[in-house]
């Protein structure tokens, strides 16, 4: 049987090339042979507060990139993850058949939370795994392509499928269990100003990320002041040169080169005319996904796409969310 994928991003924000090198790459491969659905995942971004305009424009503008990157509407589903109703009714029985410790050891949660203090952050930011959870579920999904900071989330995945299916199913798998796959190389991409520091849309330090919609000239300009250090050779070692070698990480995926032929190539060549010329790889890939994007946005075609996408997506979660409905009892039998 074809295997099905789901992943999802959070239009918390426009997607950083570490979104892109992480997750958004591999969606494209995938769905030359795989059952997909790429989910934009509005349901978790108002876990923190969000402008509502700005949320709705970044919701469609995340939906125009998936296409400008090279999802094909007749291959993969691609929808709004408020717009299939399943998706929070699922959560609801995900919550009620997972333990308050569990979610309290997430460390996402640990993270915000230790930052702002329970009391200020929302219940939603606790819960958000399972609506992870539901998300995955619900389409059966088989793979589950992400970045390495979701791992942990894939793991309470797995951990509930097994724990719903034994203690409902009677020896039947009533959900799939899902495998997590990460990029080999990329799964973690840091930030340009703290090589130490995730890469993150929501980084208060601009220079700190590339936004897949960032302007050529702000690309090169960030990509210059990247924090490097004082050796001056070009060669991968995360431990002493972190900095370095995830410029070379981008740079590989970016001309999906091997680091071991740009590491030989730039043999006695100094950072400035790597780092201009990484500048230039990223805005070759990005300029017409760029465009693409734009055009998108101006069109009435993604409209059209996002309501047969989550037309696609209602007819397979509902069927789950049915199944699971009936095993927990909600409800009258049907
Ligand atoms: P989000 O929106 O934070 O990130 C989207 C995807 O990008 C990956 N990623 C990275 N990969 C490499 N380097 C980085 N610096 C980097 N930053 C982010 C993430 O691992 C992710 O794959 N909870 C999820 C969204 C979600 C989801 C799902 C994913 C909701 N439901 C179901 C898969 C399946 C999140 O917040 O991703």
């Amino acid at each position: 049987m074809t295997k099905t994928i789901f992943s999802g991003i959070q239009p918390s924000g426009t997607p950083t090339i570490g979104n892109y090198i992480g997750a958004m790459r591999q969606f494209i491969p995938l769905q030359e042979e795989f059952n997909c659905f790429y989910c934009i995942v509005d349901e978790h971004a108002i876990t923190v507060p969000q402008d509502r305009l700005q949320l709705r424009k970044q919701t469609k503008s995340l939906a125009a990139l998936y296409l400008a990157i090279g999802l094909d509407p007749e291959k993969a589903t691609v929808f709004i993850q408020s717009e299939v109703s399943a998706h929070a009714e699922a959560a609801w029985i995900v919550q009620c058949n997972t333990t308050i410790g569990e979610l309290e050891r997430m460390t996402q949660f640990k993270d915000k939370s230790a930052k702002n203090g329970k009391a200020g952050v929302s219940a939603g930011l606790l819960t958000y795994p399972p609506l992870m959870v539901a998300d995955i579920i619900l389409y059966q999904a088989d793979l589950v392509p992400v970045g390495e900071d979701q791992k942990q989330h894939l793991e309470l995945t797995r951990d509930f499928v097994e724990r719903f299916n034994n203690r409902y199913g009677n020896n039947n798998a009533i959900l799939t269990l899902p495998e997590v796959h990460i990029p080999e190389a990329g799964g973690r991409i840091m930030s340009l100003q703290d090589p130490t520091k995730k890469m993150s849309k929501s980084d208060e330090n601009q220079k700190g990320f590339i936004s897949m919609l960032d302007e050529p000239k702000v690309i090169r300009k960030k990509i210059k002041s990247a924090i490097t250090d004082s050796s001056g050779v070009i060669e991968y070692d995360k431990e002493n040169k972190p900095g370095v070698s995830n410029l070379l990480t981008i740079y590989s995926s970016f001309t999906n080169e091997s680091i071991d032929t740009i590491v030989k190539r730039y043999e006695g060549v100094g950072y400035g005319q790597f780092k201009e010329d990484l500048a230039e790889a990223v805005v070759a890939v990005l300029e017409p996904i760029q465009q693409r994007h734009d055009e998108l946005l101006a069109s009435e075609e993604l409209d059209l796409i996002l309501d047969k996408g989550a037309e696609e997506a209602r007819l397979v979660a509902n069927k789950t969310l049915r199944k699971m409905k009936n095993a927990v009892g909600l409800g009258r039998k049907r």
